[in-house]
């Protein structure tokens, strides 16, 4: 893994003998994405929280650390084994936002890495990484964690700051977005994990090097977490660009594989016939994601069970999320028992449509999505179980 290879210390730095606007420019020039799924610009993000009026003089670098989605667990490893590196990227983005306080949101299951990243912390604090005077240069920046309790919901940025304040984890409205007035309406920047890792190594070997990794609109390496029917699970890096294909050679599907699910449970069913198509922002994308499905699944089975998922975790807000996942979710079961019309398929698809435009966050807005591809792509598998009117 190339984070592996990255020097600690390296681009922190690098980042602190620079002005703020300059590490701002470098994040942007080397193009990088957020790798927690939407792909927003990072550098864009820094650019904006910076000149975000700061009333208190407080702002806030968040690491989005809540890894709820089915399928992806590269965060998990990269705070298991390059926290150091995460760490960096969240100080080098305390030093360009102008943020003084860092806070890595950890999701409640990961409680067991709890005791290590404190450690990591006090010895960062120790060697004068952290603190009120980071590497002498004036720099005050410090991290602390919080710990999630278990909502999938909460790793959606403005849940998770509902969380941080206290307040029950559901989404805000926006506008106003985070970088203007986030965590106590201060200017926030919130990232993922691997975001964080990969700015350390892009102040540590430039922008240059990174942009010259992967394609135009999707620079850079990617960790994707490879699950299921394959003989190789596992956290893989990938220039981005890379296809489906070549990731399942890499793991090894014997090349059996019938479909893969790229992004989780809110991502999108490819099949077979798809296998050359790209994991990048312009074509198929994902915050980490890819499941690999065998010949034999049953794929309204794996649809039945990640609705069943989305019904639990939607926070009930609004009402496409809160009653469409669980319409679409008797929709599947009806069908899984034969007594499902070709007219209330139609029904589900118009739905899952209106779901995907009008629900209030990304939860509700992506949680139809694995379900329509299905139907796009395998309807011959889906019609056979939808007894055709007499
Ligand atoms: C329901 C839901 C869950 C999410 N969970 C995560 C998560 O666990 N980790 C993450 O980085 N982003 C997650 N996101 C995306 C965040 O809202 C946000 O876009 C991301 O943390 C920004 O970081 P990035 O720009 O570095 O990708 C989630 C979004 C939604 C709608
Ligand atoms: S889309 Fe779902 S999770 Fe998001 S606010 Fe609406 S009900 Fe809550």
């Amino acid at each position: 893994m190339t984070l592996a290879s990255v020097e600690t210390g390296q681009g922190l730095r690098a980042a602190c003998a620079q002005a703020p606007e300059t590490v701002i420019a470098t994040v942007q020039k080397s193009g990088i994405r957020g790798r927690g799924g939407a792909g927003f610009p990072t550098g864009l993000k820094w650019q904006l929280a910076a000149a975000a009026p700061a009333p208190e003089g407080r702002r806030f670098v968040l690491c989005n650390a809540d890894e709820g989605e089915p399928g992806t667990f590269k965060d998990r490893v990269l705070l298991e084994d390059l926290a150091d590196l995460v760490f960096e990227g969240m100080t080098i983005a305390g030093h360009a936002i102008g943020a003084k306080e860092g806070i890595l949101y950890l999701r409640g299951e990961y409680i067991y890495l709890l005791a290590g990243l404190q450690a990591t912390l006090e010895r960062r604090r120790a060697e004068g990484l952290l603190g009120d005077d980071v590497l002498g240069t004036g720099l005050a920046f410090d991290i602390q964690i919080r710990m999630g309790s278990g909502a999938y919901v909460c790793g959606e940025e403005t849940a998770m700051i509902q969380s941080l304040e206290g307040r029950r984890g559901e989404p805000r409205n926006r506008f106003p977005y985070p970088v203007v007035a986030g965590l106590h309406q201060a200017p926030t920047i919130v990232n993922n994990v691997e975001t964080f890792a990969w700015v350390a190594a892009i102040m540590a070997r430039g922008a240059d090097w990174f942009a010259s990794i992967g394609t135009d609109n999707s620079t850079g390496p990617k960790l994707l977490s490879v699950s299921g029917d394959v003989a190789r699970p596992g956290t893989y890096e990938f220039p981005l660009g890379v296809t489906i294909a070549e990731v399942l050679a890499a793991a090894d599907d014997g090349g059996k594989a019938k479909a893969v699910v790229v992004g989780g449970a809110c991502g999108q069913c490819v099949p077979a016939r798809d296998f050359s198509r790209a994991i990048s922002y312009e074509d198929v994308s994902t915050g980490g994601a890819v499941i690999v499905l065998g010949p034999d699944r049953d794929l309204l089975d794996v649809a039945e069970n990640f609705m069943e998922f989305f019904v639990d975790e939607s926070c009930g807000q609004c009402t496409p999320c809160r009653v469409g996942n669980v319409a679409i979710l008797e929709g599947i079961r009806a069908m899984r028992r034969g007594e499902f019309t070709t007219e209330q398929l139609r029904d589900l698809q118009r739905l899952g449509g209106t779901m995907r435009v009008a629900s209030k966050c990304g939860l509700g807005q992506t949680s139809p999505t694995f379900f329509l591809s299905l139907v796009e792509h395998f309807a011959d598998e889906i019609l056979d179980r939808v007894p055709t009117p007499a």
